[in-house]
Formats: structure tokens, sequence, C-alpha cells
């Protein structure tokens, strides 16, 4: 039994003077089917059908329910903010974190066999009126202080470059490297590398997002007629389509990165 979770006074006075309330799936019943007022305009529809995510996202609110948070507007009670993530066990190098990164933290974080030995973040989700404000730099130091309080000391993150689906034909290798003004380029990676992170690796296949040639015309709203690549809105790479075989698939990319 764990004693309940107490925040660093520091983040107990920013949440206060934003007026905003930390709560847990612990708290809440039903917690990620709530965070969905946040979530679902958080990401492009395709997003929501990787099928790792398909079967075990709904896991996270028994199994890890600790790790599951959001900041609720204390006057208005409205959900502003959402994190996810899950204690995993990785006892390797950190240079060789798996290929595979979200879904394979997913996965082996919900059917871990092993004691836990990290925190693996998984989403931060901001409602679109409330980004821009700094508030997922909260969100980051709220889950380290999360998995400090249960002793996972480390946190790792196959972090989603927000800005990458703008640059889909460039690899993913060559767009961390962009910089502005001394920092990343890229909004997303500059946060994690402002508060101490550092990249690992890419994670070339971090998730796996299938379906038929239908499906993803209703997931993008465009038109595939003919087999070869695609650029869709939201994605960080082209999509394959094979309209001989009915099929669709998008392979992300992204970037592990290490917060000790
Ligand atoms: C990514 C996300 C969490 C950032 O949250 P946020 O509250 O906007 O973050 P911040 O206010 O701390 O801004 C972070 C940086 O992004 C920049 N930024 C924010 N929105 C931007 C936009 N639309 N275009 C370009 N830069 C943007 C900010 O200027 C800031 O950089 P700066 O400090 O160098 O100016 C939020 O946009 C979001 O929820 N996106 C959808 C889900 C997602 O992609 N999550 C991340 C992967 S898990």
């Amino acid at each position: 039994m764990t004693a309940p979770l107490k925040l660093s006074s520091r983040l107990i006075n920013e949440l206060a003077s934003r007026n905003l309330e930390l709560i847990r799936a612990t708290d809440v019943d039903g917690f990620l089917d709530k965070a969905d007022v946040v979530s679902i305009p958080s990401w492009p529809e395709f997003m929501m059908h990787d099928s790792v995510a398909n079967k075990y996202w709904g896991a996270l609110n028994e199994q890890h329910s600790d790790f599951q948070y959001a900041l609720i507007d204390q006057t208005t009670q409205k959900w502003v903010a959402v994190g996810n993530s899950i204690p995993v066990s990785f006892s390797e190098s950190l240079e060789r974190l798996p290929d595979a990164g979200w879904d394979w933290a997913l996965l082996s974080g919900v059917e871990a066999s092993d004691p836990p030995n990290l925190l693996c973040a998984l989403a931060i989700q901001i409602l679109p009126e409330f980004r821009g404000g700094g508030l997922s730099t909260l969100m980051i130091e709220i889950m380290k202080e999360i998995g400090q309080h249960f002793g996972l000391n480390q946190l790792i993150a196959p972090v989603r470059p927000n800005k990458k689906c703008d640059y889909p034909l460039i690899q993913m290798e060559i767009y961390i490297e962009w910089s502005r003004a001394g920092e990343k380029f890229d909004p997303w990676l500059r946060v994690h590398e402002r508060l101490g992170a550092r990249i690992l690796k890419v994670c070339p296949q971090a998730m796996e997002i299938s379906g038929t040639v239908h499906e993803w015309q209703e997931w993008t709203g465009l038109v595939f007629q003919a087999s070869g690549q695609y650029i869709v809105p939201g994605a960080l790479n082209p999509i394959t389509i094979n309209v001989e075989n009915d099929h669709g698939v998008y392979i992300e990319p992204n970037v592990w990165m290490l917060h000790s």
C-alpha cells in the first residue's frame, strides 16, 4: 500500500494559481471515457485505430489507475488536460529500447510479469482552447512526480513530435536534428528538452494502424482509388494503400526520450 500521492509544493502552487485540480483514475469511475472530451479533439481519427490500443487501452482504467490523471478547471469543472502513463520493465541499456515504441510500452505494461523499473509516458493531451499556455510542461512535471512517488525515478517517452505531420516526406532521423534559435525546431521535442530530457533514438514502428480502403477513406475523408503512398493530414509519414488487397497501413515513427 503506497501513501496517498502528494505533489511537491511547487506543483501544488502552480495548480492553484491556474485554478486547476488534479484527479486520477483512482478517484473517478470510468476515467478514460470521461477523458475522451480532451482526447478526441487531440488526435486525427485514424490514430484511434491502433490495434494494440484497441486491445489494451481499457486496461489502464483498472490496472494502472494511479498513472492516469487529468486537470479540471475548479470553477467550470471542465476537463482541460489528460495524461496517460504506464510502468514498464526494461533491463537492457535504454539505447536499446524497442523500435515498437508506444505499442510495446502499452502491451508490455499491461501484460507485465516482471516488476517495473521505469515509467513510460503514453500521451499528454490539452484541450485545444487551453493550448499555448505552458500546461503541457506542468503535465510532464506531474507525470514525473507520480512516477517518483511509486519509486519509478526515470521517465521514458515515445514522443510524437507534434509538427512532424507538416513534413511527412522528411525522415524522422533528419527532422529531429532541425533547430530553431538554439533549440529543437519541433515544439513538443522542445518542451521535453527544456525539462532536461534527451533523445535516445528513433522508434520507427511506434504504432501500426491498419484498415480496409473504405475504413481509411472514412478516417481521413480522402479517396483512394489507386495503390500507392498518400500524404494524410495528421500523419507523420505517408500511408500505404493497396487497392487490390483492400488494405491500408500507416506505420508511425516516434522518438524515445529519457527524463532522468
Ligand atoms: C502537444 C501539446 C500537448 C502541447 O501542449 P501546449 O499546452 O500547447 O504546450 P505549450 O503551451 O507548453 O507549448 C509548447 C510549445 O509549443 C508551441 N506551440 C503550441 N502550439 C503550437 C502550434 N499550434 N504550432 C506551433 N507551435 C506551437 C508553443 O509556442 C511552445 O513553444 P515555445 O515555448 O518555444 O513557444 C498540445 O498541443 C496537444 O495536446 N496536442 C494534441 C496531442 C499531442 O500531440 N500530444 C503530444 C503527443 S503525446
